[in-house]
């Protein structure tokens, strides 16, 4: 899976929502998705960013995307059922979801963190995300086969001193993707996680600002896995949580 060869108009006629989709993995991402024919929905919570991504996809050729400017740190469950409404409207269906969209909070010691930072972190990584999944299952049930995608991290796995409300965020990140995959395990439906791994964005900039990001491995060299588990290909995967980068 790590070294997936998504065929040409491998996800045609796929509609594939992107969270954070205006930079980063997420950015990277959606244009992979439409370069191998699906129609992405690009939600992020800066409208210029989402619109660059949008002019890059069209001038590429590729199928038109839409874009859903949110900020998933305010929206309500209506926000979220509003655009379950929306995309059953336009689409019919929705064929991938991915989770990518996530905050870093501040990094430091446990006795500092304070309520309102937790409560932030927690907000936008895990709560809206069980949010806009709830709201969008009735759709994704619609297609023949559909992906759940979350994105986690080395700390949510072990936890790492200092990496407090994000640590504890990607733990129940995991946990939410087991919940439901064994909750959908004998449907269309599926359930998986990605950890990125060390990759060369602003949030691994953030956290670690004295690296050389050009030792790090480019969002695009992640993309056969991100390309896999949304293709017709990971049907048969449930439950799993993936390293994008297993020997680091
Ligand atoms: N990079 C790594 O080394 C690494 C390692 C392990 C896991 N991850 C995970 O991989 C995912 C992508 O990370 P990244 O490195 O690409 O991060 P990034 O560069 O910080 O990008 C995060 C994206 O999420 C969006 N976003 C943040 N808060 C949002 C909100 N409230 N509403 C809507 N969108 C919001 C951002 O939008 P704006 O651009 O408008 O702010 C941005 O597009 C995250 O889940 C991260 O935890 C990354």
């Amino acid at each position: 899976m790590l070294e997936f060869q998504c065929p040409d108009n491998g996800l045609k006629n796929k509609t594939i929502l992107v969270t954070g989709a205006g930079s980063g993995i997420g950015r990277v991402a959606a244009l992979s998705y439409a370069r191998y024919g699906a129609t992405v929905i690009l939600l992020g919570r800066t409208t210029e960013k989402l619109t660059a991504v949008y002019d890059e996809i069209v001038a590429a050729g590729y199928p038109e995307p839409a874009i859903v400017p949110l900020d998933m740190h305010g929206a309500t469950e209506q926000n979220y059922q509003d655009l379950a409404q929306t995309i059953e409207q336009q689409f019919g269906q929705l064929d991938g979801l991915l989770h990518n969209a996530s905050v870093l909070g501040a990094l430091t010691p446990f006795e500092q963190i304070s309520q309102e930072m937790f409560t932030e972190v927690m907000h936008t990584n895990v709560t809206a995300q069980f949010l806009m999944t709830k709201a969008l299952l009735p759709v994704m049930k619609k297609a023949s086969s559909s992906s759940v995608v979350f994105t986690s991290s080395g700390v949510g796995r072990q936890g790492r001193a200092f990496w407090g409300p994000y640590a504890i965020s990607k733990f129940a990140t995991e946990g939410m993707m087991e919940t439901l995959a064994d909750e959908v395990a004998d449907s269309n439906l599926r359930s998986n996680c990605i950890n990125p791994g060390a990759t060369r964005t602003k949030m691994r900039a953030t956290a670690f600002p004295a690296e050389d990001p050009m030792s790090l491995k480019t969002a695009e060299e992640l993309m056969p896995l991100y390309l896999y588990l949304m293709s017709d290909a990971s049907r048969h995967i449930n439950g799993q949580s993936i390293d994008a980068q297993p020997k680091r």
